[in-house]
């Protein structure tokens, strides 16, 4: 790659790129920030600035950016094996890091891993999955999917089906998988028809793109309770909160409640690669086997599932969380996190501070007395993040929530800074 200025990025970037979620007439009216390298918590611009990763590169990055153990696994890996198809092969990569992920859950409850290349992805395979797993049961009345207001599952057709955020969703009104969306777990116990729900499906814990919205305590076992009454499938999307982001590896440990369907991504590789796994228990694996002719097969899968690279980063990066005691030494940081939130609460447009382990949103409005928001189209919590970046936090906004979720490798000094940041940029936009 030819080396490039910042000028010449930015003029290449306006006249052939589109990014998404991103109103490209907007984009192109400034000068794109360039991000040149990236290590530890931080990540370096072309013009040689440096920032803290406040939202992990969109919520992947786990131990660090180009950690040399990761890096050092996928120059292995690569040099060695670099694709081949998982359709007819298989390769040690993905044998070991399938028998990794199902240690990781108490008695090896989900056996079976199913790879496949994003978040999106882990869940279309979990929809099909359950709805064909039904079927081949004997159980085709079992069609609807049971999902939340304000979720987000991914923009695969099947995955938005379920999402809570008409933005992403009402645009293709009309193609979606058959689907109910529950205000609430009462709402959902109130349906009068459970006997025809496929599967329920859940961010646990805490729903991440509707502005890091927490669930209440005990709501994720006592849904467990209700799948089990009614025989409905519990799919659990750990998308964002896999891999330490809730304080144990996964969030569903929190209230010892074990998925039929298990959804990770993002974290899998420590943000390095993309890759996803839909984990399931053994009766959902055994209604698909049979003979050829009973076509009871799961046809579904992508050209690069179990991808040898993203499999060497995926097993680096579970290394990762026994050689540098992950876990263990992330508990006085979220500890350190709240501490630092705190003084936030005084400022006068501070609507809500929400802390899940690791992950914190910062919700801001007009009027917090009144509940009052700022008009939305004012982009409020995005000019806090576009202010925050000249006090050295890179991060997005959910509306105006302001999203603190760095990776678990920050520092209690890079804690308290970037939460500083925050509150400068907030005084800045919103006022005193
Ligand atoms: C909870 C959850 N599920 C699914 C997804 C979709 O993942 P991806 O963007 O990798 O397709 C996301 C992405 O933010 C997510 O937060």
């Amino acid at each position: 790659m030819i080396r490039r200025d910042t000028a010449s990025l930015a003029a290449g970037d306006h006249r052939h790129l589109w990014h998404p979620f991103t109103q490209q007439s907007l984009w192109c009216s400034t000068e794109p920030l360039v991000i040149a390298s990236g290590s530890g918590a931080t990540l370096t611009d072309s013009r040689g600035r440096t920032y803290l990763d406040g939202n992990s590169s969109i919520w992947t990055n786990i131990h660090g950016h180009s950690h040399p153990r990761i890096v050092e696994a996928v120059s292995r890996q690569i040099a060695t094996l670099d694709h081949t198809s998982f359709l007819g092969t298989t390769h040690p990569g993905a044998v070991e890091l399938a028998e990794r992920l199902v240690r990781l859950l108490p008695g090896s409850t989900l056996p079976r891993v199913f790879f496949s290349d994003n978040g999106s992805t882990a869940i279309e395979a979990a929809l099909k999955m359950a709805l064909q797993s039904w079927r081949q049961r004997g159980h085709p009345e079992r069609r609807l999917f049971a999902s939340f207001s304000g979720a987000y599952h991914g923009d695969t057709a099947g995955a938005a089906s379920l999402g809570g955020i008409p933005t992403f969703f009402e645009p293709y009104d009309g193609i979606h998988f058959p689907s109910h969306r529950f205000s609430s777990f009462d709402d959902l116990e109130e349906f009068d028809r459970p006997g025809e729900i496929a599967a329920v499906v859940i961010e646990p814990l805490i729903q991440g793109a509707a502005g890091m919205r927490l669930w209440p305590r005990g709501m994720l076992g006592a849904l467990r309770s209700y799948c089990d009454r009614h025989g409905i499938l519990l799919i659990l999307d750990e998308v964002m909160t896999g891999f330490g982001r809730t304080g144990t590896m996964f969030a569903c440990q929190r209230e010892d409640v074990v998925p039929d369907i298990l959804c990770l991504a993002k974290g899998i590789t420590g943000g390095s690669l993309p890759l996803a796994a839909t984990m399931v228990t053994e009766t959902i694996y055994a209604s698909f086997l049979g003979t050829i002719e009973e076509q009871k097969t799961f046809y579904y899968g992508h050209s690069y599932t179990a991808n040898p690279v993203a499999c060497a980063a995926a097993l680096a990066n579970l290394d990762l969380f026994t050689e540098e005691k992950t876990l263990e030494r992330l508990q006085p940081k979220i500890a350190r996190l709240s501490a630092s939130l705190e003084p936030l609460r005084s400022l006068p447009h501070i609507a809500e501070i929400r802390q899940c382990g690791f992950i914190a949103g910062i919700e801001v409005m007009r009027d917090p007395s009144l509940r009052l928001p700022y008009p939305w189209h004012e982009l409020t919590g995005a000019r806090i993040c576009s202010a925050a970046r000249a006090h050295g936090l890179l991060t997005r906004p959910v509306l105006d929530t302001i999203v603190m979720m760095p990776p678990l490798c920050t520092t209690m000094e890079q804690i308290d800074h970037a939460v500083a940041a925050i509150g400068r940029a907030i005084g800045e936009v919103c006022g005193q």
